[in-house]
């Protein structure tokens, strides 16, 4: 990728979303057509022109939101690392990382784990930011923290996840 490409930071800074969100049954608003999670990496690309990276298990989560909650809560008590659809493999030409996650269980999907241990953070600047029903951060940073070593963990931001479509006032205080 160029070295001068469009896809700055408000800050000048080059930005990266990596995320994961589910659609259909949804806690709280039912059934979606795109996670909300996804919602808010949506606000920060149009927000700062970063580039998007979405975190996706082969084996998708049920679409009936109990059955989703079991296999998250399965793969929780195994400590897995799902198998990926694909995988990023370099963030080298990023200088701001932003990490959205549901909180399932009290932390990210296990998925995302599996992605951000394969990536060296040295050097870079994350954001965290979470959507749910009540858990807020959960542990997200601090797992977060132990995960991308070498890197700087700045402010954090939690959307309840049945506000998104109101939330673009609060993402956008939060980039600048
Ligand atoms: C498997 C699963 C586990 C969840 N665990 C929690 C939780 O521990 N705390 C919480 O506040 N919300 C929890 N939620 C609610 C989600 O965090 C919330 O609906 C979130 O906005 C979903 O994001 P998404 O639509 O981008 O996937 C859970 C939802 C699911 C599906």
């Amino acid at each position: 990728m160029s070295l001068f490409g469009n896809k700055e930071s408000v800050k000048g800074k080059k930005s990266l979303v990596i995320y994961f969100s589910r659609a259909d049954e949804n806690y709280a608003v039912g059934n979606i057509e795109k996670g909300n999670t996804e919602v808010i990496a949506e606000y920060i690309q149009e927000l700062t022109g970063a580039d998007l990276f979405k975190v996706e298990p082969v084996k998708p989560y049920s679409k009936n939101y109990k059955a989703c909650c079991d296999e998250a809560l399965e793969e929780k008590r195994q400590n897995a690392r799902p198998e990926l659809k694909k995988y990023l493999e370099d963030i080298s030409e990023y200088e701001v990382i932003y990490i959205g996650s549901p909180i399932y269980w009290g932390t990210m999907p296990m998925s995302m784990f599996t992605q951000l241990e394969k990536l060296d953070f040295t050097g870079k600047m994350i954001k965290v930011f979470t959507t749910h029903e009540g858990s807020g951060l959960g542990t997200v940073v601090s797992d977060v923290k132990k995960i991308c070593k070498g890197a700087t963990v700045l402010d954090s931001l939690a959307i309840q996840g049945s506000m998104v479509y109101e939330a673009k006032g609060r993402v956008q205080n939060w980039i600048k």
